[in-house]
C-alpha cells in the first residue's frame, strides 16, 4: 500500500513517497544494502562536520536486533517483531574540542533522514520510533555516559495492512495529515504568516 503526501506543490518523488508502515515482511534485507543506507546516513550534513551519529545496527535473529526489540515500549513491539532490521541510533553529545555539542539529536536526527530516503529509493520501508527506554538500550550496549540513545528505526519490506492485528491495520489505512504552511513558516514576527 502506498500513501503519497498529499503536496500542494511538487516536491522531491521520494519525499512525496516516505510513508511510516508498520507492517512488514520478515523477508531479510541484504547486508549491502543496509551498509548503503548507512553511507546516506554517513554523508548528512553536521555541525561543525561533528558527525555525532552512531548506530547499533540489527539482523532478525541476531543478538542486536533482539535487544534493540526488548527495549522498545509494548506498543512498539507489538508491531516490530517482524521488521528484518532494526537499527538504533545514538548520539554523541560531547564535541570533539569536549564542549557540549547543542546540536547533536539535530545532526542525529538528519541523519536519519537521509536514511529514510535512501532506504525509499531502494524500495524499503522504515518507521522510527521514539517509544523505547534509554535506560534499557545505554544498558544492553554498554552505551557511555557522553553518549545517548536518540531512536530506533525498523527497516524492510513493506507487507499488506491486513498482515497487521485489526487495531495497527486501522492505523494503516489512516489518512497522513500535516499542519498547514501558515501555521509554521513565519515572517515578520514569530506567528505572522509569511505573506
Ligand atoms: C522521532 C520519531 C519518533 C517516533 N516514534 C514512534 C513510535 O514510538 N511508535 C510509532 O508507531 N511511530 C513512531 N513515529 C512515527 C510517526 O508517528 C510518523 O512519522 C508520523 O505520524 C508521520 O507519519 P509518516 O511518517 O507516515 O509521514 C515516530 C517518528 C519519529 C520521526
Amino acid at each position: 500500500m502506498e500513501k503519497p503526501a498529499d503536496t500542494r506543490l511538487n516536491i522531491h518523488p521520494v519525499i512525496k513517497k516516505r510513508w511510516s508502515p508498520r507492517s512488514f515482511q520478515s523477508t531479510p534485507v541484504k547486508k549491502e544494502t543496509v551498509q548503503r543506507l548507512l553511507e546516506a546516513a554517513r554523508w548528512a550534513p553536521s555541525s561543525f562536520n561533528e558527525q555525532p551519529w552512531r548506530f547499533m545496527v540489527g539482523f532478525k535473529g541476531d543478538d542486536t536486533w533482539q535487544k534493540i526489540h526488548d527495549s522498545m515500549v509494548e506498543f512498539n513491539q507489538q508491531w516490530a517483531g517482524n521488521a528484518p532490521v532494526l537499527i538504533l541510533a545514538i548520539g554523541n553529545k560531547i564535541s570533539s574540542k569536549g564542549k557540549t555539542n547543542n546540536v547533536y539529536q539535530y545532526d542525529v536526527g538528519q541523519s536519519m533522514a537521509y536514511l529514510t530516503f535512501q532506504a525509499t529509493e531502494e524500495g524499503l520501508a522504515t518507521h522510527q520510533m521514539g517509544g523505547f527506554s534509554k535506560e534499557k538500550a545505554t544498558e544492553f550496549f554498554n552505551i557511555p555516559e557522553d553518549h545517548e540513545p536518540i531512536a530506533l528505526i525498523a527497516i524492510g519490506q513493506q507487507d499488506k495492512p491486513e498482515a497487521l492485528s485489526p487495531d495497527f491495520e486501522k492505523m494503516e489505512k489512516s489518512p497522513r495529515t500535516r499542519k498547514p504552511l501558515h501555521e509554521l513558516a513565519f515572517a515578520g514576527k514569530f506567528g505572522e504568516a509569511l505573506p
